[in-house]
């Protein structure tokens, strides 16, 4: 399938290419988190490392290896749709963006990632024209249904060429959660700027590092995600473009985020206070400093063993318990703290592919969610913490029948 290797290592940084960089956490080698092995077939899984790395010259955190995005991004089992979390997410994205930027039928909105076309069909109901890009073969039928085009290819300087070629320049790209996936970050915004429009505006999103360090969300870093990004590496990657950060928000979604606003230079009045209040609190969370990182990953450890006693001591008293939501973190954290069959009977999950399959690396059993009030086990431990609201509010009828629920993050508590 590959012409390249399975996996290469970084000897320089992705943005400022120093060689000083500093490896931090090592959490060991890894299944790729989406690769859902099925039950009757040999359980030959690969197994990466997962190290991560602060760049001492730029401040960049990110992960010393680069696992083969065909062997992730091809055939690609999440999807945008699972959570009405995201419904609604993209909802009020493509609305907050159709006026800002008083967007009319005759603009182009390209989506980078664009996964199952959940965000893009709700740009479709404000009558602009939108093309989906995103690697993954099996989804292009998915988001067809939705009436949502998706090339399957990789956003590139190359393929961002041929795009322009075909459909002009876009009004508004977007990239929600897709950016901290690309290993040439570079020729990624090469490819932004030949796409964009003058006047046009490139919008992302991904979870950012101050709330990573906070929350000590550790079971977010995986193959996928090769940067952890702060504003400060990132003004000076958009600046090497010579593109302007014009805004950028922090979001509550999938544990605490950012969204980036970037133009051509000048076209659009900046909101410098926002983007110095976000450097600001960077510097005072020392986001500069290794002794930041060196701290992080002790408590990374420090949390796997708090965990290892509580599940231990459920077992002990005899509970029956199961996993919800099986998240990519979800099965890097079941990996890292040592979680498998003989502490969760099983996992529920509500993406229809994932049923009937195993989790990667811990190989339990993935089940519907119905299974959770049918079953009735003692407690939930959620995977899936970054949707902890929608899951507990919509699993009420567990909790009546004397049901709890573990959350680990943003601290470990029992509900
Ligand atoms: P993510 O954290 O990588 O976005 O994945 C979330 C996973 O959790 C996804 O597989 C769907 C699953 N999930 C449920 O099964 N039920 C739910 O109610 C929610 C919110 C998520
Ligand atoms: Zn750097």
């Amino acid at each position: 399938m590959t012409k390249y290797p399975k996996i290469t290592t970084i000897q320089r940084c992705r943005i400022c290419h120093s060689s000083n960089l500093f490896k931090f956490l090592s959490l060991g080698k890894m299944p790729p988190p989406n690769l859902f092995p099925k039950p009757d077939l040999p359980k030959r899984e690969p197994f990466f490392p997962l190290d991560v790395c602060f760049c001492q010259n730029c401040n960049l955190v990110q992960l010393k290896h680069t696992v083969n995005p065909n062997l992730m991004f091809k055939d690609y089992i999440y999807v945008s749709s699972a959570t009405q979390t995201m419904i609604n997410h993209f909802e009020n994205l493509a609305r907050h963006l159709v006026k800002k930027f008083n967007l009319k039928s005759q603009h182009l909105v390209i989506d980078i990632g664009s996964n199952d076309g959940t965000l893009l069909a709700r740009f479709k109901t404000f009558s602009v024209r939108t093309l989906g890009v995103d690697p993954a073969q099996n989804l292009v039928k998915v988001a067809q249904k939705k009436g949502v085009k998706n090339l399957p290819v990789y956003f590139q300087s190359s393929t961002a060429q041929k795009i322009k070629n075909q459909y002009g320049t876009a009004q508004i790209i977007t990239a929600t959660n897709v950016v901290a996936h690309v290993h040439d970050l570079h020729d990624f915004f090469e490819g932004v700027k030949i796409l964009l429009d003058k006047k046009g505006v490139f919008v992302a999103e991904f979870p950012y590092l101050i709330d990573l360090l906070q929350k000590k969300e550790f079971d977010t870093i995986y193959h996928e995600h090769l940067s952890y990004f702060s504003v400060k590496p990132l003004l000076r990657l958009i600046e090497s473009h010579n593109l302007e950060l014009f805004n950028v928000e922090k979001l509550a979604i999938h544990g605490g985020s950012i969204r980036i606003y970037v133009s051509f230079a000048g076209q659009f009045s900046k909101n410098t206070a926002n983007i110095n209040k976000l450097l600001e609190l960077e510097k005072r969370e020392n986001l500069q400093s290794l002794l930041t990182y060196t701290k992080f990953a002790s408590f990374a450890y420090q949390k796997r063993q708090h965990l290892r006693q509580l599940l231990k001591n459920l077992k002990k008293s005899k509970k029956r318990i199961v996993g919800y939501g099986a998240a990519a973190k979800g099965n890097i954290f079941l990996n890292f703290v040592g979680i498998g069959n003989e502490t969760l009977d099983y996992v529920v999950d509500s993406t229809d592919e994932k049923q009937g399959r195993l989790t990667p690396g811990t190989h339990i059993p993935i089940s519907s969610e119905s299974l959770l009030i049918k079953d009735k086990p003692d407690f939930a431990l959620i995977l899936a913490w970054n949707f902890a609201e929608e899951i507990i509010s919509k699993n009420r009828q567990f909790q009546k029948r004397g049901g709890k629920f573990i959350l680990t993050t943003p601290k470990i508590q029992i509900i």
